[in-house]
């Protein structure tokens, strides 16, 4: 009985979580937020690692990426071959990540 309870609840909850993520991808392609993306960019030391433009250290722009991932990648900190992105979970909002990820897609969608 209680058993049966808890199942519910916490089916409720993970059914409940995928579809807020879901919708909680805000419109990536609105200049604003790619603008807040790029200043973030430059002010949080992103651009330490990457260049002021993403395409520079640890270039972003030369890979297939997805919305999503990036998020993720940028909330939870990143390692490759020894070289250690922090999780910016607790330094940035949710919207500022997006931001960033909004400006992430810019530089890779927009290859010069
Ligand atoms: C200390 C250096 C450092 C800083 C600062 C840094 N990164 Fe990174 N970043 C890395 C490394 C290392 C990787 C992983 C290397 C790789 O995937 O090639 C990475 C990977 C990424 C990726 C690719 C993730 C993927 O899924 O392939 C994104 C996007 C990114 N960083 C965004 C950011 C943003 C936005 C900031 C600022 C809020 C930031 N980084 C700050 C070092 C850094």
């Amino acid at each position: 009985m209680t058993r049966g309870f808890v199942m519910v609840v916490v089916a409720g909850i993970l059914i409940g979580g995928v579809a807020f993520a879901e919708e909680d991808v805000p419109n990536l392609k609105d200049p604003k937020m790619i603008a807040a993306g790029h200043d973030l960019f430059l002010a949080k030391q992103c651009a330490h690692c990457h260049g002021v433009d993403g395409r520079g250290g640890i270039n972003l722009t030369e890979r297939e990426l997805d919305p999503k991932g990036i998020f993720q990648s940028i909330a939870d900190g990143r390692e490759k071959r020894g070289l250690r992105m922090p999780a910016w979970r607790d330094v940035l909002t949710d919207e500022e990540i997006w931001q960033a990820t909004a400006y992430v897609m810019s530089v890779g969608q927009q290859p010069k």
